[in-house]
């Protein structure tokens, strides 16, 4: 018999600011799972100001029962954050009325449905001041590259290699690359996180599902892009999959991704233990924290908190030297970030206000001279 595992998250506002989440939104959301009848087990988490709802069910996954609850326990979260006045109280609930979807509508999944093995140990990562494709590298380092993932050389259930579905988010297409073969391809794509995301990992193996995150459509509103969504991923590990250490090796080194202040600067990820997964300094660094859990008929056995090993420590003192070094750079790219990927911008009104003070020097450059023949974003 099948489980599902599903992970929902949203920013029901801030405390303070942007860096974390009062205690009396996790009791809510924790008093709410509690009370329904629809789930076998569940976990209320954070990071930053991002709420997780770790939840297993018997539904499958986009099960419309299964995201209204989650609707449902945020909509309550959202009554106490305006209460205390917390900072963007409701901010990720897009849309006034559900519609039997969460996904598209500011929170964020990511869910698989999958017989559960012998052992089934499971990573929950989320990640709090960046964007889904941040899950880019790390999957393909834990899925593809023989330099992190020993396993793809030695374990004769990996050697065949893994499946990867990739999202185009501008254009709201699916593509998919088997691996090893395609490495090369597939690296033309994911090296533009911003707009390739890995959204699922399959094993060639035994065609099971190894890993979801929770890439979706880019987060609009009235045409309008508002904003990075903090993502979640899902890895299933062991036995044919990568190993929890290799799971968490790509962390090790931290690598650069796009958030951090006001959605608008690259910094490096920061793996942290869930007591240090509130950002602040310059609301960051970008961080991410991996929940292992062993799960037993559903129920989730744990969370062990994984990155709180001393062995990643390293990896914080580095994260921290790239952040002093960006910094440094304050306004200017590559730190902050391209004009057409900032979460906010002065820029129209900049123009209009000095638009009579730009002068003609020569012929305008074809916008088709810097994009490529797939189109401008
Ligand atoms: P154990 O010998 O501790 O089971 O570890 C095996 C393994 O796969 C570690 O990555
Ligand atoms: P969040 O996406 O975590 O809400 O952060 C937004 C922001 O502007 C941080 O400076
Ligand atoms: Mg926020
Ligand atoms: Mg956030
Ligand atoms: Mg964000």
């Amino acid at each position: 018999e099948k489980i599902t595992l599903s992970v929902i998250k949203a920013d029901i506002g801030g405390y303070v600011g942007h860096s974390s989440v009062h205690p009396r939104l996790l009791e809510t959301a924790e008093r709410c799972l509690a009370a329904s009848k629809l789930l076998i087990d569940y976990r209320v988490a954070h990071v930053g100001d991002d709420i997780n709802l770790i939840m297993t069910h018997k539904y499958g996954v986009d099960c419309p029962e299964i995201h209204h609850l989650a609707w449902n326990v945020f909509l309550q979260c959202t009554e106490v954050a305006r209460e205390l006045k917390l900072y963007g109280a409701g901010q990720d609930l897009l849309s006034d009325a559900f519609s039997g979807n969460v996904k598209g509508m500011g929170p964020g999944v990511a869910e698989m449905e999958f017989e559960e093995r012998k052992s089934e140990p499971v990573i929950v990562f989320a990640a709090d001041k960046t964007e889904p494709g941040a899950w880019n590298f790390p999957l393909y380092k834990m899925f593809a590259d023989p330099f992190n993932t020993i396993g793809l050389v030695i374990d004769p259930k990996m050697h065949q290699g893994f499946r990867f579905e990739v999202y185009d988010l501008i254009k709201n297409e699916r593509v998919e690359f088997s691996l090893p073969e395609e490495l090369y391809d597939l690296l033309v794509f994911i090296g533009a996180p911003g707009r390739y995301c890995i959204k699922a990992v399959y094993s060639k193996t035994t065609g099971e599902i190894a890993a979801v995150s929770s890439t979706q459509r880019l987060n609009l509103m009235a045409g309008r892009y508002v904003g990075k969504d903090d993502p979640v991923c899902i890895v299933r590990c062991q036995s044919g999959l990568p190993a929890v250490g290799e799971a968490l090796e790509p962390f090790a080194s931290p690598h650069l991704v796009a958030g951090w202040m006001r959605g608008s600067h690259i910094g490096p990820l920061m793996p942290v233990g869930l007591n240090q997964s509130a950002p602040t300094r310059f609301d960051g660094p970008p961080r991410v924290v991996a929940m292992g859990f062993q799960l037993a008929q559903g129920r989730l056995v744990g969370p062990q908190d994984l990155f709180a090993d001393v062995a990643f420590d390293k990896a914080r003192q580095t994260a921290n030297e790239i952040a002093s070094y960006l910094r440094s750079l304050g306004p200017f790219e590559p730190h902050r970030l391209p004009l057409e990927d900032m979460e906010y911008t002065t820029m129209p009104e900049v123009m209009a206000k000095l638009k009579n003070r730009f002068v003609k020097v020569g012929r305008e450059v074809t916008k088709e001279r810097f994009v490529d023949e797939l189109g401008a974003k």
